[in-house]
């Protein structure tokens, strides 16, 4: 789901940046991620249609799992889970302001969201093939199965 979704913002941010250092860097980045997703898809491939049916719940934790510890870097920092001050997005916001006025492109919020949430129903489109239940992210419009009970434990597997 990550790697999913940082393809498709390094690819964004190289189409838009003006500087042309930073448009080859992130061309380069963008292949890079191509490149994870496409390991990672092999190795769904080739493990899950192996996977106990008692060990699904867990991968269903772990996309919720993730969704929470990756929006911080490829969309914003859920509130309730992070703990942030206040002004935390809004600064965050005001300085990507900023560096896409100098000509360092970061997508906008909804571009951003977007983005996050066409990579989650990629996901989806996978784990639907092997039965895997997908987790609700209401952040993003996706009804699921309800996980609530995350905690940093939870997090540890998804690095
Ligand atoms: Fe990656």
């Amino acid at each position: 789901m990550g790697e999913i979704a940082a393809a498709t913002i390094f690819h964004q941010m190289a189409a838009g940046a003006k500087e042309p250092v930073y448009q080859a860097a992130f061309r380069n980045i963008g292949r890079d991620e191509g490149r994870h997703m496409a390991i990672c898809m092999s190795l769904m491939e080739r493990d899950y249609p192996k996977l106990d049916v008692s060990e699904r719940s867990l991968i269903t934790k772990q996309i919720r799992a993730g969704y929470l510890f990756l929006s911080a870097v490829l969309f914003e920092p859920p509130m309730e889970f992070w703990d942030l001050p206040e002004d935390f997005i809004p600064a965050q916001r005001e300085g990507e302001a900023i560096a896409r006025a100098a000509g360092f492109f970061i997508p906008e919020y909804e571009q951003k969201k977007e983005n996050w949430r066409s990579a989650m129903l990629n996901l989806k489109g996978v784990l639907d093939r092997y039965n895997i239940p997908f987790p609700a992210i209401p952040e993003v419009g996706i009804t699921g199965e309800e996980i609530s009970d995350i905690d940093m434990d939870d997090i540890i597997p998804v690095f």
